[in-house]
């Protein structure tokens, strides 16, 4: 199956299609918290005179802020071919799929899309999560590679898939992280070729397996008997930053990657909870990597799931699996810091009805001190969400959950969590925490199977709490201030910031929440981050139809949001049929990064180069033209 068709019905919709789930009838939708969207929020007056939301003191402003903080004019949405940008700012590429990061790479081949050996020298493909880090002067761009788009990657071949073994090797080559210099000049980012600092990492290249997990026998495999080491990260979706200067780059649909040479292999539950099974998304690694065939190797994806630590100054530095912040389909890694110092990791499990989890470390972050160690051992919590617009963080435990030990709950994280009660969300992308106050905000990106069907493990998705609408089309934001304003609280209050809807097409509950209207309206939040000044960025991976439930509403875009007021306005609107993902600023604050995913997943770009080009995922720069700060 081509990635074109994987990417029209969904990644977690072709894990159904491989294990599908009873419709359950038995879910009614519990119509009361079915919220309508006058209800919701209590409508536009309640909105402007209660602060937003459903009473919840905890999560109302406490300073008054200057209206109009989003100093810039929104854009309209629309279909066009380009990047769009407001009035007064500019837009360039900095790094596309397929650039030379070393003189010895060629440049890109229209043609043959590259080889294995030169995608191994070169930007790779679909650049998702993406941090910048300095060393001195110079500034490196830590960005996934999350995954490849088959159809052009291979559009060599006839068939749009890789056919032979330089074409796994091209796809594996093209996967990973990449660890790049960029330098500006005459007032346009780009790569420095040969930088010191340039490095490639990708489905194979050598990891430390660290925590729980290390060592035990789930881990161990015939070619590392001592399950500590492993080779290579692949669909690296979003990403986290640490305070000591790390990277993470989270792995999130590994399971797409394996299959059986045997049809008659019968997958564990341990591996239908995941999705995986005896066939592959079309990557067919398998059939030159003995270690991708599950039948052989069976172990095997019980060491990809998994946050990854890299050090981005240190191209030598081997990276590090981290078990303890749990397998799952990991989205991005939002790292913050408890009250006492230590360590507090926000985690979601991108799958429909799959849940939120947090990390707190044992030991303490030190400035300038050792902190290599931090996220090696602690303690892992998934969230319960109660309709009262309160929550708890469970601990994963032996004791919680019944398992046999931390190693086990570590790789089979989500049936842990499902052994204590946790909520169902609907598909957890990124979790972003506020540096002006102390919240934390989580995309809920859609979920068409909010109570209708059950997740992967069985267990129910009523309608409810923060994923209040049944089959749920277009997603929402929820937020969540911990009790004592510490991170590492078992309690918090939560509410939601945005219900995305159509205003234009409903008059309900997927008309959305109050601060969505016909000049501002979106669908699918997906990545999500702050800027130094507390306001939220909003990228969405949606669908880019513009037709019925999502008229009007054009490409994937970025947005803008004001915690404090609700206001909303669109910075962005992306080219055909990209996802806009990947976000970080400059050091001077004056350059904007965004990346611009997948353009054309379905053939109907030439971003960014127009004429009858491949289309390619990149890195742009965006600047105001009057040099002044952006966010
Ligand atoms: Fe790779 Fe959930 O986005
Ligand atoms: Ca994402
Ligand atoms: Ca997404």
């Amino acid at each position: 199956m081509s990635d074109t068709t994987l990417r029209k019905i969904s990644f977690d919709a072709f894990d159904e299609a491989n294990y599908p789930r009873p419709a359950r009838s038995e879910f009614a939708a519990v119509v009361d918290s079915a919220m309508t969207r006058r209800s919701f929020l209590g409508g536009s007056i309640a909105f402007s005179t209660a602060a937003f939301v459903m009473g919840s003191t905890a999560l109302t402003p406490t300073k008054a802020l200057a209206a109009g903080r989003l100093g810039f004019s929104p854009v309209e949405a629309n279909t066009l071919d380009t990047v769009t940008v407001p009035d007064g700012h500019s837009w360039h590429i900095v790094a596309r799929w397929g650039d030379p990061m070393w003189s010895d790479a060629p440049a890109f081949d229209q043609d043959s899309r590259g080889t294995g050996a030169s995608q191994e020298r070169t930007f790779g493909d679909n650049n998702d999560g993406m941090f910048l880090y300095h060393d001195g002067a110079r500034t490196i761009l830590a960005v996934n590679s999350e995954y490849v788009n088959n159809i052009h990657i291979h559009g060599n071949r006839a068939s749009g898939n890789p056919e032979n073994a330089d074409g796994v090797r091209k796809s594996k080559a093209g996967h990973g992280v990449n660890i790049v210099e960029i330098a500006e000049t005459n007032g346009q980012w780009g790569i420095v070729l040969d930088s010191p600092c340039n490095r490639r990492i990708t489905a194979d290249t050598p990891m430390t397996i660290t925590g729980p997990a290390r060592g035990h026998e789930l881990m161990m495999t015939e070619a590392d008997p001592s399950g500590t080491t492993c080779l290579g990260t692949w669909n690296n979706c979003g990403s986290g930053r640490t305070p000591w200067g790390t990277y993470l780059a989270c792995e999130e649909n590994f399971n797409g990657y394996f299959s059986s040479s045997d049809p008659e292999n019968v997958p564990s539950e341990a591996m239908t909870r995941y999705g995986i099974g005896n066939g592959d998304w079309g990557y067919a690694w398998a059939t030159a990597d003995e270690r991708f065939d599950i039948s052989k190797h069976p172990n095997e994806p019980n060491r990809a799931g998994y946050v990854v630590e890299i050090d981005p100054l240190d191209p030598t530095s081997t990276p590090k699996k981290r078990t303890a912040l749990g397998r799952f389909k990991h989205e991005n890694a939002e790292v913050t810091l408890a009250a006492d110092g230590r360590v507090v990791v926000y985690l979601g499990d991108d799958e429909r009805g799959e849940f939120l989890y947090r990390f707190v470390s044992d030991g303490v972050y030190t400035v300038g001190g050792d902190n290599s160690g931090l996220l090696e051992s602690g303690t892992l919590y998934v969230a319960k969400f109660s309709d009262d617009l309160t929550g708890e963080w469970i601990a994963l435990t032996p004791e919680t959950t019944g398992m046999a030990s931390q190693a086990e709950i570590c790789v089979h994280t989500r049936q842990a969590a499902s052994a204590v009660g946790a909520t169902t969300m609907d598909r957890p992308e990124w979790v972003a925490v506020n540096p002006t106050s102390i919240e934390a905000y989580c995309a809920l990106t859609n979920n068409a199977n909010r109570g209708v069907k059950p997740n992967a493990g069985g267990d129910a998705t009523p309608v409810g709490g923060p994923n209040p609408r049944e089959a749920n089309n277009y997603g929402q934001i929820v937020r969540w201030v911990p009790d004592g304003g510490d991170h590492a609280a078992t309690g918090f209050a939560w509410d939601l910031f945005v219900l995305c809807g159509n205003p234009a097409v409903h008059g309900d509950a997927d008309a959305g929440s109050a601060n969505v209207n016909a000049g501002n309206m979106f669908n699918s939040p997906d990545g999500i981050a702050f800027d130094r000044n507390g306001l939220l960025w909003i990228q969405t991976d949606g669908n880019y139809s513009n037709v019925g439930d999502f008229a009007g509403q054009g490409n994937n875009q970025m947005l803008v949001g004001d915690p404090s007021t609700g206001e909303i306005q669109r910075f962005l609107v992306g080219p055909r049929e990209c996802e806009v993902t990947g976000i970080d600023f400059s050091a001077d604050r004056r350059t904007l990064f965004v990346g611009i995913q997948h353009p054309g997943e379905e053939g109907g770009s030439h971003f960014p180069d127009g004429g009858l080009s491949v289309p390619r995922s990149s890195v742009i720069a965006i600047t105001r033209d009057d040099e002044g700060i952006i966010g």
